[in-house]
């Protein structure tokens, strides 16, 4: 299976959703490798090697790559690729689109990275991406119950679906710098928001999965 997370700016949380995601498969046995594909800031790499250093588990597989075809190269060895995709990144992203099984996009609940992202997605639909393919959560969400439930219509309304989220926390941006995972924090109630997020996310591929048995 590959899930690609992407977006055309920066910083609104796709290395932190990769991580987490990695590590919850990973808990599950899943063989699991990270493409790490922004190769400016390599992001997941430096943070797979303190993972390692610090002896963490499970374990995960990271490893830069400049291309798609060479992620995909040794794709029989893996149960899941996770593509941790660069910011303006156009063609790239449209490659990582079209061999994912699934894509998500992660967005600030501001306008101003919502409308980037909802408009990456029509792009990708134009593109021939199919709209059921296409997910939309929130990162860095802050403690204003407003701003949540009005960038949680916002998603709602342009049709695709509306994954969950991850709060804006301290601890998260700790846990990063460790080696860890935004579901590996020492708050109970922290990672569990991330892991509904990833159950969804988990749900959401199970029934494309179901309906491509049951449809063709
Ligand atoms: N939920 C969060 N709480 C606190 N800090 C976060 C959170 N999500 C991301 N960050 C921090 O914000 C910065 C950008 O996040 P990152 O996941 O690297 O974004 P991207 O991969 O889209 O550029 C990093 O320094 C990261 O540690
Ligand atoms: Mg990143």
């Amino acid at each position: 299976m590959k899930i690609g997370i992407l977006s055309q700016k920066g910083g609104v949380g796709k290395s932190t959703l990769t991580r987490a995601l990695a590590v919850e498969y990973a808990r599950n046995k899943w063989e699991v490798k990270i493409a790490d594909m922004d190769l400016k800031q390599s992001t997941s790499t430096t943070w797979n090697r303190k993972r390692m250093d610090n002896n963490f588990r499970p374990k995960i597989s990271v490893e830069p790559f400049s291309s798609v075809q060479d992620a995909l190269k040794n794709q029989e060895s893996y149960d899941l690729i996770i593509f941790d995709g660069a910011g303006q990144a156009d063609i790239q992203t449209l490659e990582i689109a079209k061999v994912c099984d699934y894509i998500i996009l992660p967005t600030g609940v501001t306008a101003d990275d919502l409308e980037p992202q909802v408009k990456l997605a029509h792009e990708l639909k134009k593109k021939g991406i199919a709209r059921e393919r296409i997910g939309i959560c929130l990162s860095r969400v802050g403690s204003s119950k407003n701003e949540l439930e009005a960038a949680q219509e916002y998603i709602e309304a342009t049709g695709y679906t509306f994954l969950g989220m991850i709060m804006e926390k301290t601890s998260i941006g700790q846990c990063s710098d460790t080696g860890l995972a935004a579901n590996e924090t020492k708050y109970d109630s922290i990672n569990a928001v991330v892991d509904k997020l990833i159950q969804n996310i988990y749900d959401r591929i199970q029934k494309l999965e179901e309906a491509e048995v049951k449809y063709g």
